[in-house]
């Protein structure tokens, strides 16, 4: 009796281990188990959802009006706690690298989830610059303005709620935006194609505009990489890192536009 119970919790540990390293080092484990497994336990046992959790701890952890300060909070939190889908500290110093190399007086993102990486480009930008960030779900573009206030950043932002494939033909009226100079490009990643050809068709990329596409190997834009590495529209550069907060391979797809 003593045996069998012995071999089935060393069996039941080796499952846990398996699962634990496999989670750590493979892109599809990682995924579902953070995205979909542990986020909606921990929403149903908290009764709230894991951009609040995020939200709640910056505002706790985090000083208000010092947005450096929000941003290592998030990090914290997202590395120690509970897993989330910003661009992450790792790829974010690409993302401020490419921000401050383009010195863009027009930026937009597309996809802001609590406003991660807003902040990051959003306090490296110089006076008089314009930053739109279009987020589709209004309870995270709710976190995000939230986040915003926190940071102190919140007059710098322009955050425009809707699907960027009907938002983005409006953007030049409605914001009197003639080109943009930076798109940050991390919301689904069906829709980087379409939205890229979009950006094209709207005339909102003038030759030098600069786009940076997260997540483009972990979960992966294989249209999209084929597109900007073989068209003569574009000159591009892979710059290869990990998923944000795991040990899994991503990168991130820095993409000059020619004209
Ligand atoms: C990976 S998260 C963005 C993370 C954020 N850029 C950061 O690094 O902090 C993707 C976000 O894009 C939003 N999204 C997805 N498809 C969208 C679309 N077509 N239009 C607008 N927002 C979209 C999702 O709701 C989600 O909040």
């Amino acid at each position: 009796m003593l045996t069998t119970v012995l071999t089935l919790v060393a069996l039941l540990l080796c499952i846990v281990l398996l699962i634990r390293w496999r989670v750590r080092t493979n892109a599809d484990w990682a995924l579902w188990w953070h995205d979909n497994y542990l986020e909606r336990i921990r929403d149903f046992l908290s009764g709230t959802t894991r951009p609040v959790r995020i939200l709640k701890y910056v505002q706790r952890c985090a000083n208000s009006g010092d947005v450096l300060s929000v941003i290592s909070a998030i990090d914290a939190y997202c590395s120690k706690v509970e897993w989330a889908m910003n661009v992450g500290d790792e790829k974010g110093a690409i993302l401020d690298a490419v921000v401050l190399e383009t010195r863009p007086r027009y930026v937009l993102e597309l996809g802001t989830y609590c406003g991660y990486s807003t902040l990051r480009i959003a306090h490296l930008l110089a006076p008089g610059a314009r930053l739109i960030t279009l987020e589709m779900n209004p309870h995270y573009a709710q976190v995000a303005i939230e986040m915003f206030r926190h940071a102190g950043l919140d007059a710098q932002v322009e955050l425009l709620v809707g699907s960027s494939s009907a938002l983005i033909p409006q953007l030049r009226k409605k914001l009197d935006i003639e080109k943009f100079d930076l798109v940050f490009i991390d919301h689904w990643k069906v829709s980087y194609l379409p939205d890229t050809k979009l950006l094209e068709e709207c005339g909102l990329l003038k030759a030098g505009s600069v786009l940076l596409a997260d997540n483009v190997t972990c979960p992966g834009a294989p249209d999209y990489l084929q597109y900007v590495r073989n068209s003569p529209r574009y000159q591009s550069q892979y710059f290869p890192a990990r998923l944000e907060y795991l040990q899994v391979e991503d990168g991130v797809e820095k993409s000059v536009f020619l004209g």
